[in-house]
């Protein structure tokens, strides 16, 4: 083991999971911290504090991404960069996405304790609203950063009490100020992720590390269906518009569309708005989401290319809309960044397995521009996005043990 790895605190590092969970806190033990609300800024205020204590430089772009970096000694060469995201889904756990991000400052201070310099700057981000469960879509910050999605449109989206993006930026940067950057530095050297796994196959296969090799392609629609507003007692079905009926009746082709016995595509319809809501009207309006995914990019293209044709033939009396919110193609990691973890894993002694990644994260809007890669831990029977979540400190210090090898070695390259 490298002095850095050694000086990883296991200890330090799940207290400042701990610190971090009161953020939000739930009563059932998880959090709720979506992007920039009050939860999230007093995340980004405390991540300045400790940076501020190592004295490293901490500054902001024009999304929101948050960025902390412990300077190099040629402090002009592109830095090392790693880190994921502080927002959580409504019912989060304690682990999605700041796991990565204090993985990475947990690095730098561990290069701090044992007094190494690096050629290369190491950065640490937060990138601004991967969840997408306030304002959509998520990834969006590390999205902006790569110019994928457009800035000025991304300001302007309102969450669904019709706040917008701008505003809820502006008063997150007044409650946790730190200075401004113009533009988007995408001059990377290397991008490494740590996550956990969020599914099942670290644990099942008791193997402590995970070699991220790809993220699967994903989609999300929304799907607006418009029928009309009627009296329940005095309005006979046949000529209803009954948008809750055709809304049904389009969810259940769609499951018939998605029908894989390989048990490999992911469909989701995880909301579901009923207009107006009153017992005694005929639903004249639903709104629902479609999450969907596959690692095959034509079966990707191929299934989702169906979703509209498939909803206006189920749609009976009422009209439709499906609109493609996002259409983010599989992601394939540079070999060299997967060799490396393997091989750090490997030396510090951890179990590994190779794996793709079901779940979406930032690092597919980064690896276009630099070597790629992310690293797993496991989590508890794989829950994820679910206040239940958990990960032991015996594991989140390992994963942080591969990141600080993996991310000196890029950063004295
Ligand atoms: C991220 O949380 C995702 O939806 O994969
Ligand atoms: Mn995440
Ligand atoms: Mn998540």
């Amino acid at each position: 083991m490298s002095h850095a790895a050694a000086r990883i605190d296991e200890t330090r590092l799940w207290q400042r999971h701990v610190d971090m969970a009161k953020l939000g806190g739930l009563a059932k033990g998880g959090v709720n911290r979506q992007a920039l609300s009050a939860e999230d800024a007093a995340a980004r205020r405390l991540l300045g504090e400790w940076a501020a204590a190592r004295g490293y430089d901490v500054f902001g772009d024009a999304i929101g991404n948050l960025y902390v970096r412990r300077p190099g000694t040629e402090n002009d060469a592109a830095p090392v960069v790693t880190g994921s995201h502080m927002d959580s889904q409504p019912t989060g756990g304690k682990y999605d996405g700041i796991y990565g991000v204090l993985a990475g400052f947990e690095a730098l201070e561990a290069l701090d304790d044992a007094g190494v310099r690096t050629k290369r700057p190491v950065q640490v981000v937060a990138w601004m609203n991967e969840e997408g469960s306030r304002f959509q879509p998520g990834a969006m910050g590390s999205a902006v950063w790569a110019g994928h999605y457009d800035l000025a449109a991304m300001l302007a989206v309102k969450d669904r009490t019709g706040v917008v993006l701008a505003d809820a930026l502006r008063d997150t940067l007044t409650a946790a100020p730190c200075r401004q950057v113009d533009g988007f530095d995408r001059g990377f050297h290397a991008y490494i992720e740590a996550h956990i796994e969020q599914g099942p196959r670290l644990e099942a296969e008791r193997k402590t590390i995970g070699v991220v090799t790809g993220i699967q392609g994903s989609q999300r629609y929304t799907v607006d269906v418009t029928g009309e507003e009627a009296h329940a007692g005095t309005t006979p079905l046949r000529v209803r518009k009954d948008a809750l009926k055709s809304a049904v009746a389009i969810v259940a082709a769609l499951e018939r569309h998605m029908h894989d016995p390989a048990d490999v595509v992911r469909f989701t319809v995880g909301r579901f708005e009923c207009k107006p809501g009153s017992p005694n009207t005929v639903p004249g309006h639903v709104h629902f989401t479609i999450d969907f995914r596959h690692p095959d990019a034509a079966v990707l293209a191929r299934l989702g290319d169906g979703i509209a044709k498939v909803a206006a033939a189920a749609a009976g009396p009422c009209k439709v809309e499906v609109a493609r919110i996002t259409d983010v193609p599989p992601t394939v990691f540079d070999p060299r960044i997967v060799d490396l973890v393997r091989a750090q894993a490997t030396a510090l002694g951890l179990s590994n397995m190779d794996m793709p990644s079901g779940a979406g994260h930032d690092a597919m809007h980064v690896a276009p521009f630099c070597p790629s890669g992310m690293i797993f831990v496991p989590c508890e029977r794989g829950v994820s996005h679910n206040e239940a979540e958990a990960a032991t400190p015996a594991d989140l210090a390992a994963g942080a043990r591969v990141l600080v090898e993996a991310l000196h070695a890029l950063a004295d390259e």
